[in-house]
């Protein structure tokens, strides 16, 4: 098969280089020709484990190309796979599908024998009518077929989450495209993969109910955990507790910081402008978004009492300040509201990530990138993990870290309470 990934973002270039890894001819498309260098070169844009080594195996072997020429790529390919980015609309909560029908737009010139056109970025429910309006005012709909195919990767595990996927989403009553979808996705179908054939619409309401779900598991069990903190239980037993009942199930039951990323805050917040839009209240979810717009003034009052509220150059640490760990995405991470935040009250901030510096905070006075933990937290009144990376999950805190009453917060319950008590370590964490 000859497949085109229209961006080669998180998505584009995940699912491009895991196509062409399944024997598939791939052309990724983006129009940052800076990006697309970068590729042909061996420079990955983004750090997700795994991706390198796949992306250098396939471009080798020439069944992965990179290409800013979207009319040939298009011309020469047979699925067009459409994986631009879908953020909240600048003024409102709605999503903004500017960058989705430019595609399209651009697209339709390039159509002269039949093509399969799939939206895998995430889009409200009948964006794909549209699209398929835009590209029928210039092509016979006889010449080509909008097919809704949502994907689920989660970032930091897409290689695998994509490679080993719990369902492949195919929204289309076309049964030709249908047919060659199977087939493509065969490979991941006889590894287990549960193939679901249903509308387009049904096709792109599933993802957002299924984000929107599971933000609301995160949202309630970082509610529950508020309680635990009053009433000395540990989050950390109600989420084994309850995960084990298999209608229940333990993953994204852990409680933590506020949910962030590209995926859970735009599309709550699509949904329900979805919804509003046909006059029906999403109310859980609506509750869900505020919640956690709330949680990181939540944990934020957490810091400043554990402070004694003089936050006033206050050595702070962050460990990580990605969204989560295994990647470098720092879209909507909670970092961003907590580090300006007590930047705001006088803090100066030191934080390590294990994939660098980031931009968002390089203007920030007082806040300062450490390329180590040690260099990091050796001088910290407070240490705050803030992402559960590996490399923070076993520090002797005690040998390096110099100020002898310093404190953690670990937004990640990474450590026993018990086993820092014994250590004599002013350690606390969440929901406990
Ligand atoms: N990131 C995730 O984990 C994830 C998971 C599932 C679904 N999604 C959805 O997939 C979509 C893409 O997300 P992402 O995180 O990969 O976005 P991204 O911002 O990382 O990548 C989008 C890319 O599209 C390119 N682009 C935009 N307009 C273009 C055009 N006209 N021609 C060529 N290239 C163009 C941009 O330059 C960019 O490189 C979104 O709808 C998102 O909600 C994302």
């Amino acid at each position: 098969m000859k497949l085109c990934m229209i961006g080669t973002g998180y998505v584009g270039l995940v699912s491009g280089v895991c196509f062409s890894d399944l024997g598939n001819e791939v052309i990724c498309v983006d129009q940052d020709k800076k990006k697309i260098e970068n590729l042909k070169k061996g420079i990955i844009p983004i750090y997700e484990p795994g991706l390198e080594e796949l992306v250098l195996k396939n471009y080798k072997n020439k069944r992965l190309k990179f290409s800013t020429n979207l009319k040939k790529s298009v011309s020469t390919s047979d699925i067009i796979f459409i994986c631009v980015g879908t953020p909240t609309k600048k003024n409102g909560y709605g999503a903004d599908l500017s960058q989705i029908y430019n595609v399209a737009k651009e697209i339709r010139n390039s159509i002269s024998k039949f093509k399969i056109i799939i939206t895998k970025s995430t889009v409200p429910v009948t964006t794909g009518d549209q699209i398929e309006k835009i590209i029928a005012q210039k092509v016979s709909k006889k010449k080509f077929s909008v097919i809704s195919n949502p994907e689920f990767l989660r970032e930091g595990e897409a290689i695998r989450d994509f490679t080993y996927p719990d369902r492949v989403v195919i929204g289309t009553k076309d049964k030709k495209s249908n047919k060659i979808l199977k087939n493509l996705y065969s490979p991941l179908i006889s590894k287990g993969a549960k193939y679901v054939n249903t509308s387009r619409r049904a096709a792109e309401l599933i993802k957002y109910a299924s984000n929107a779900f599971l933000a609301t598991k995160i949202t309630f069990i970082n509610e529950l955990a508020n309680l635990c903190e009053k009433i000395d239980v540990n989050i950390e037993d109600i989420s084994i507790g309850m995960g084990l009942d298999k209608r229940i199930g333990g993953r994204f039951l852990r409680a933590g910081p506020a949910y962030g990323g590209s995926c859970f805050p735009k599309d709550t917040k699509a949904i329900v402008t979805t919804a509003d839009k046909y006059k029906t209240n999403l109310s859980v979810i609506k509750s869900v978004i505020e919640s956690n717009q709330n949680r990181s003034l939540l944990l934020l009052k957490r810091v400043e009492v554990s402070l004694k509220n003089k936050i006033k150059n206050k050595k702070i640490c962050f460990l990580g300040v990605t969204f989560k760990a295994n990647t470098d995405d720092m879209r909507d991470s909670s970092s961003l509201t907590m580090i300006p935040s007590l930047i705001k009250k006088g803090a100066l901030v030191n934080y390590f990530d294990p994939t660098g510096e980031k931009n968002e905070f390089k203007k920030i006075k007082n806040v300062n990138y450490s390329n180590s933990i040690v260099s990091a937290i050796k001088d910290s009144d407070l240490i705050i993990i803030h992402t559960e990376w590996n490399d923070f999950k076993s520090i002797n805190f005690k040998k390096i870290v110099k100020n002898k009453k310093f404190i953690i917060f670990d937004m990640r319950n990474i450590y026993s309470s018990k086993k820092m008590k014994e250590l004599k370590i002013n350690y606390f964490a969440v929901g406990c």
